[in-house]
C-alpha cells in the first residue's frame, strides 16, 4: 500500500515536472512568434534532418513566416517570407545587424577580427570600409579587369585541351580553381592554385571546401554550450586543422612580400597585399597581421566556393533545359558573334544571361540561409518581441520558392527576370541571395561580373554534352546542405570547342 502510494506520488511529481517543462517555455515567451514546442531538452534539433533548409521551410508552413524554434539550449527565429525579410533586414536592419557566432569560426580567434563575424561596431564598419573603397569599388575592379580576363582565358584553354582528348570536365572544380585565383590575384598578384597541376588546386579546394562542409554541419556544442569542452563531433579540432594549413598559405605569401620589399627597398602599391601591409606598419593600426589573415580568410572562403557554386548550378541548369541553353547561345551569337572571346565589358548588354544567373541564384542561393544574424538588443518585430542576443536565420531558399511570391516556383525561367526590375541590391526582398541590408555580401561587385563571365565565356566557346549518353532529364540536380547549397553529384560534362 505504502509503495504504491510512493508510486503514485513519483508518478505525479514526474507528471507534473514534464508537463511544466514543457509549457514552461511557452509561458515565460509568450510573446516570441509561434513555433513548435519539440522534445524536452532536445527541442526541435532532431526535425533539422540533412537538409535544414528544407525542413524549416516544412516547419513554416505550419507556422508561420516569423518562427520561433527552439534547438537544444538555444532560441532561434526563423524568417521564411518577403514580408518578415523585409522587417528584418531593412526596416530593422540596424537591430538585427549583429552575428551568431558558431564554434567553428571560433577557432584560432577567427571571429575576433573577421568582417563577416565582428559585430557590426567600429572595427567593422572600417573593414567594410576599406573593401569597399580599395577592393570592391568600380573603379578598382575596372583596373583588374584585364587580370580576371587572363584567368578566365586559362579556364578556358584547360577545357579546350580536355575537348582536344575528348574527356568530361568537371565544371564546379574547374570553376573554384579560377575563383580562388581571381580573389589571389585580387590580394596577392599571385595564383594560388594550378588548374594542370592538380595537387595545390586539390589542396585549396579540399580546405575550402572542408571549412564549408565543417562550417556548415549543425553543431551540438552551438546547442549545448556546455558541450564546448568536449567538442563532441570534432569540429573544433577538424576546424583548426584547416585554418593552420590556410595561414601558413597567407604567411608565406606575406613572408614573400615583405622579402621582395627588403630586397628591391621600395615598396610596389599596386595590389591590396600592399595597401594592407602599409596600413599595418603604421604605428597603433588596426590592420595587424590576425586581421590581414582573418580578411584573406573570409575573402578566400567567402568568395570562392559561393562564386564556383553557382557557375556549376547555372550550368547544370542549362544543361537540364536544353532550350534555355539554346536560348543564351543565340544571344551571345546576336552580340558577340563566333570568332572573338567573351569580354567582361560585353556582360552588361547580354538580358537573358543576366536572367539565367538570377534564375539560378533564386533556385539555389549558395548561401540557403544567409549568415547567422542575431538581435542586437530587444526589438518588437511583427508584434512579438525578440530578445537581444537571438540568433535569426533567414530562410533565402525558401523565400526564393514562396509560392505567393513566384509563379511555378520550382521550375527554371530565366523569362521570369527578363525585363524585371528585381537586381542583386536586396531591395526587393522576395530575391536575396546576396543578403540584404548593412549585411549584404561585401564581395557582391566581383561576383556580379565573374559569375556571368564564366558562365558566358563557357556556353560561347563550347558545345557540351553529358557524358555517358545521360539524357538532360536524367542529370542530377538533387543538392547537399552545408554553409553551401552545392550539388550533390558534381557535375562533370564533355566539350567540344565551337571556334
Ligand atoms: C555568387 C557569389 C556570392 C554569393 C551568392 C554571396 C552571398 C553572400 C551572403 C548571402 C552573405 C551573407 C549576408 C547576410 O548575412 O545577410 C555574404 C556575406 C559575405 N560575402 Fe558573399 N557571396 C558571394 C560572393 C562573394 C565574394 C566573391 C566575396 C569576396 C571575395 C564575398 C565575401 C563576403 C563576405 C566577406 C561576407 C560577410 C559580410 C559581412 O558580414 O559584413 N562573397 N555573401
Amino acid at each position: 500500500m505504502e509503495f504504491a502510494f510512493d508510486l503514485l506520488l513519483c508518478s505525479c511529481i514526474f507528471l507534473l515536472c514534464f508537463f511544466g517543462f514543457l509549457f514552461f517555455p511557452r509561458k515565460t515567451n509568450r510573446r516570441l512568434p509561434p513555433g513548435p514546442v519539440g522534445l524536452p531538452f532536445l527541442g526541435s534539433l532532431l526535425e533539422l534532418g540533412n537538409k535544414v533548409n528544407e525542413s524549416l521551410y516544412s516547419l513554416s508552413k505550419i507556422y508561420g513566416p516569423l518562427m520561433t524554434i527552439r534547438l537544444g539550449m538555444k532560441t532561434v527565429i526563423v524568417v521564411s517570407s518577403a514580408k518578415v525579410a523585409e522587417e528584418v533586414l531593412h526596416k530593422h536592419d540596424r537591430d538585427f545587424s549583429g552575428r551568431s557566432v558558431g564554434e567553428a569560426a571560433k577557432t584560432l580567434d577567427h571571429y575576433k577580427h573577421s568582417m563577416a563575424w565582428l559585430p557590426a561596431g567600429p572595427r567593422w564598419r572600417e573593414l567594410r570600409r576599406f573593401c569597399n573603397t580599395e577592393v570592391f569599388s568600380s573603379k578598382r575592379l575596372d583596373a583588374l579587369r584585364g587580370l580576371r580576363e587572363k584567368k578566365v582565358e586559362e579556364l578556358l584553354q584547360h577545357v579546350q585541351a580536355a575537348s582536344a582528348d575528348g574527356c568530361a570536365v568537371d565544371i564546379g572544380r574547374c570553376a573554384l580553381v579560377t575563383a580562388l585565383n581571381i580573389v589571389s590575384n585580387t590580394f596577392f598578384s599571385k595564383d594560388v592554385a594550378n588548374l594542370e597541376h592538380g595537387v595545390a588546386a586539390q589542396e585549396l579546394k579540399d580546405l575550402v571546401g572542408g571549412i564549408m562542409e565543417t562550417a556548415g554541419r549543425p553543431n551540438l556544442a552551438d546547442f549545448f554550450p556546455p558541450l564546448r569542452l568536449v567538442d563532441p563531433q570534432g569540429v573544433r579540432r577538424a576546424m583548426t586543422g584547416f585554418f593552420q594549413r590556410m595561414h601558413e598559405l597567407f604567411d608565406a605569401m606575406i613572408e614573400e612580400r615583405l622579402q621582395a620589399y627588403a630586397a628591391a627597398s621600395s615598396v610596389r602599391t599596386d595590389d591590396f597585399l600592399d595597401v594592407l601591409l602599409q596600413l599595418g606598419g603604421k604605428p597603433g593600426s588596426e590592420y595587424t597581421m590576425d586581421v590581414l589573415k582573418s580578411l584573406f580568410m573570409d575573402m578566400f572562403v567567402a568568395g570562392s566556393d559561393t562564386t564556383s557554386s553557382t557557375i556549376e548550378w547555372a550550368m547544370a541548369e542549362l544543361l537540364h533545359h536544353p532550350g534555355k541553353m539554346a536560348a543564351l547561345r543565340s544571344e551571345l551569337k546576336k552580340f558577340i558573334g563566333d570568332g572573338r572571346p567573351v569580354e567582361e565589358a560585353d556582360i552588361p548588354q547580354l538580358a537573358y544571361l543576366d536572367a539565367v544567373v538570377k534564375e539560378t541564384l533564386r533556385l539555389h542561393p549558395p548561401l540557403p540561409l544567409l549568415l547567422p544574424h542575431e538581435s542586437e538588443d530587444t526589438v518588437e518585430l511583427c508584434g512579438y518581441t525578440i530578445p537581444g542576443g537571438t540568433q535569426t536565420i533567414v530562410n533565402a531558399w525558401a523565400i526564393g520558392r514562396d509560392p505567393q511570391a513566384w509563379e511555378d516556383p520550382v521550375s527554371f525561367s530565366p523569362e521570369r527576370f527578363v525585363g524585371s526590375e528585381i537586381n542583386y541590391k536586396g531591395r526587393d526582398f522576395k530575391f536575396i541571395p546576396f543578403g540584404a541590408g548593412r549585411r549584404i555580401c561585401v564581395g557582391l561587385p566581383l561576383a556580379k561580373r565573374v559569375v556571368p563571365f564564366v558562365v558566358a565565356s563557357l556556353v560561347h566557346r563550347f558545345s557540351w554534352k553529358l557524358p555517358d549518353g545521360m539524357t538532360p532529364e536524367q542529370l542530377d540536380m538533387d543538392d547537399m546542405f552545408g554553409l553551401i547549397l552545392k550539388k550533390r553529384v558534381p557535375l562533370k560534362v564533355v566539350p567540344a570547342l565551337n571556334f
